[in-house]
């Protein structure tokens, strides 16, 4: 039995029905169930539905949510989406009056808001999940201390001394962003497409505000064609996962590197690590990778929203259906992506080496600066000095003095001691950067915004 079998002679072709049954939307059984409340709370309030069946209706909805939450629910093959799923359910619950259920609405309006409701909790447990994993960034961070110095990167070749809790902040800091993203788009999901119905609106006496508020949400939509047509929030919502798992791209890319023996600045917990079925010394980052690899499947999902979109005819069309597999599937790679790397790095033990010598290289020319040489000169004469120990295969920790005072009368004797790491990174005086008391600061603010649960 399908929902329009008024129309249709027949039995639906098995190949026309394998095609186009929706079983992805499972997923929203709980919104669907959550939305048909509403509707039917709204029809009653209206004086659509009769107290005694808006009563019927809604304990046989009530007994509907038991079975999905103790899954106890059963889909049939003759269920072709959710949404008649539910329909189906409710007629075998509360027999003939469950046929009101579906007064005012179409499945084109009731997706819609199915997928804002799903949108709704996820972008908050991802708000959470990328809150957890940027404090534990500022634990580890906190707990290297301003002891640890790395060298910073630019083009992969290093930079100059700073921080490592410096290096973990800026993951930090793109986590928190992230999050923020998600609280953002709360305000976009805060806008009911119910009683939109199938696409120009009904002539019975809906109130889309009565079941908008109904659902905790502002209002309702301005244009019932665009609320069925339109896929731009579910679109935003792929973006704001796909965005924040290219963010743990880069990440996952640092953990990659810094657990090889090469750069050997990272050893993971054996819980957090993968063996190999070949190799039996082999000790593998694979959530690092895995959250690398999943973050191109979120940048072809974001793509596939846009262009699902793209060139449509107003209003709903059936393409839109596939939103979903979609957008459920970087919904869970982000959620596994962020609580795996979490878990990663909280169990890490981390030791990085120090960093060359020649990283002092821009706190010798800024020596100079301090001193009245234009900085293009102070550039040249250190540039020069860097290329002749290069030639001499040796490094500027073995610079001397004389070796100083040779490239420029502006040096002075304790400008040596700005070779070592420590030293170069207490002087880092500019907000933002890697010296302690700007870590400390930073350390202090993050917290603050994430503990706080504010954006
Ligand atoms: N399964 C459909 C979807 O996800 C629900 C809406 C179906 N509407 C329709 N007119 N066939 O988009």
């Amino acid at each position: 039995m399908t929902l329009w079998e008024g129309r249709l002679e027949g039995v639906p072709a098995s190949e026309m029905w394998d095609f186009t049954v929706s079983t992805a939307d499972r997923r929203l059984l709980a919104d669907d169930i959550e939305g048909s409340m509403a509707h039917v709370a709204m029809l009653g309030e209206v004086g659509i539905l009769s107290e005694r069946e808006t009563e019927e209706i809604t304990a046989g909805l009530r007994t509907l949510s038991e079975e999905a939450g103790s899954g106890a629910f059963i889909f049939k093959d003759s269920d072709e989406d959710v949404h008649s799923a539910v329909e189906r359910r409710l007629v075998e619950l509360v027999g003939p009056v469950g046929g009101k259920l579906h007064t005012g609405r179409s499945r084109n309006d009731q997706v819609a808001l199915d997928l804002i409701l799903y949108m709704r909790r996820g972008a908050a447990r991802h708000a959470d999940g990328l809150a957890r994993l940027a404090l534990v960034l500022v634990d580890v961070a906190e707990r290297l201390g301003p002891e640890v110095v790395v060298p910073s990167y630019t083009h992969l070749q290093q930079a100059q001394p700073t921080l490592f809790a410096h290096h973990l902040l800026a993951y930090g800091q793109m986590a928190a962003r992230d999050r923020r993203r998600f609280l953002d788009l709360g305000a976009r999901l805060d806008c009911s497409p119910l009683g939109a119905g199938a696409a120009a609106g009904s002539s019975l006496p809906l109130s889309p505000g009565i079941s908008a508020s109904l659902l905790g949400m502002s209002g309702a939509f301005a244009n019932s064609l665009e609320a069925v047509g339109s896929r731009d929030r579910a679109a935003e919502y792929v973006w704001c996962c796909a965005r924040a798992l290219v963010s743990l791209s880069r990440l996952g890319e640092d953990l990659v590197l810094w657990s090889t023996r090469e750069f050997g600045w990272v050893t993971l917990a054996d819980e957090f690590a993968t063996g190999s079925s070949a190799l039996p010394q082999k000790k593998n980052p694979d959530i690092a990778e895995l959250v690398r690899g999943k973050a191109a499947g979120a940048i072809g999902a974001l793509t596939a929203m846009l262009a699902l979109e793209k060139g449509l005819p107003m209003s709903y069309n059936r393409d839109l259906q596939e939103d979903k597999e979609h957008l459920f599937r970087v919904d869970d790679d982000l959620a596994g992506g962020t609580s795996a790397l979490a878990g990663l790095l909280a169990t890490a033990r981390f030791h990085p080496p120090a960093p060359a010598s020649e990283t002092a290289a821009l706190d010798l020319a800024e020596a100079l600066v301090g001193r009245g040489v234009p900085f293009r000169e102070a550039h040249r004469v250190t540039g020069a000095m860097a290329a002749r120990l290069a030639a001499d295969n040796r490094e500027f920790s073995s610079l001397s003095f004389s070796d100083l005072a040779r490239a420029h009368p502006g040096f002075e004797p304790s400008d040596l001691d700005l070779l070592d790491p420590a030293v170069s990174v207490s002087r880092r005086a500019t907000p933002g950067a890697g010296s302690p008391e700007s870590v400390a600061a930073q350390i202090c603010e993050l917290r603050g915004e994430l503990s706080g649960g504010e954006s």
